[in-house]
């Protein structure tokens, strides 16, 4: 049977290292969906559109991915869609209680989705959307950090285009 993997997240805006987690779940899954939910603790800078306009234009021509919206649980997305795994990022130890909670919160919810972490490359392991927002407003360069796309929708933002 063909092995879906869900990658939730936020993705204000998207990252390298949303992207190389991406490839490398591609590695390992069939497909995947790439589902753009809401995190209550933070205040997004683009809409749910922007952001999924941001990841189909990052991910252009690669295979069995999709980018969906939702909103309400992770857990619940996931049956919805037939996930056998949720898939997440883990950089740093900073993201392991966060994803800790989360993980066994989405294990009570949908006990059939396993929750797999995967470690971005050296060079995007210490990147984030925040840090990359940060960034964009003291008038710093992300050209490393984002897919091009996400540097004009930025500029644009922060009104420097
Ligand atoms: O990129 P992020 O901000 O770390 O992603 C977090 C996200 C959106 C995956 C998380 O906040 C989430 O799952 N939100 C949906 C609501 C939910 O299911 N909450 C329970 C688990 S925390």
């Amino acid at each position: 049977m063909p092995r879906l993997a869900l990658y939730p997240g936020s993705f204000d805006p998207i990252t390298n290292g949303h992207l190389d987690i991406i490839v490398r779940g591609l590695a390992i899954f069939d497909s995947l969906v790439v589902g753009i939910g809401e995190n209550i603790a933070k205040q997004p800078l683009f809409s749910v559109e922007e952001r999924v306009e941001m990841v189909r234009d990052a991910l252009g021509e690669i295979p069995n991915v999709e980018v969906i919206s939702y909103s309400g649980l992770t857990a619940k997305f996931a049956e919805q869609i037939g996930a056998s795994a949720i898939l997440r990022g883990l950089r740093a130890i900073s993201d392991f209680e966060f994803e800790f909670q989360m993980t066994l919160a989405n294990r009570k919810l949908f006990p059939k989705a396993e929750t797999v972490f995967l470690m971005p490359c050296l060079s995007n392991v210490f990147l984030n959307s925040s840090m990359v927002k940060d960034i964009v407003s003291m008038g710093g360069d992300v050209e490393l950090f984002v897919p091009p796309g996400v540097v004009e929708r930025l500029k644009i933002k922060f009104g420097g285009a």
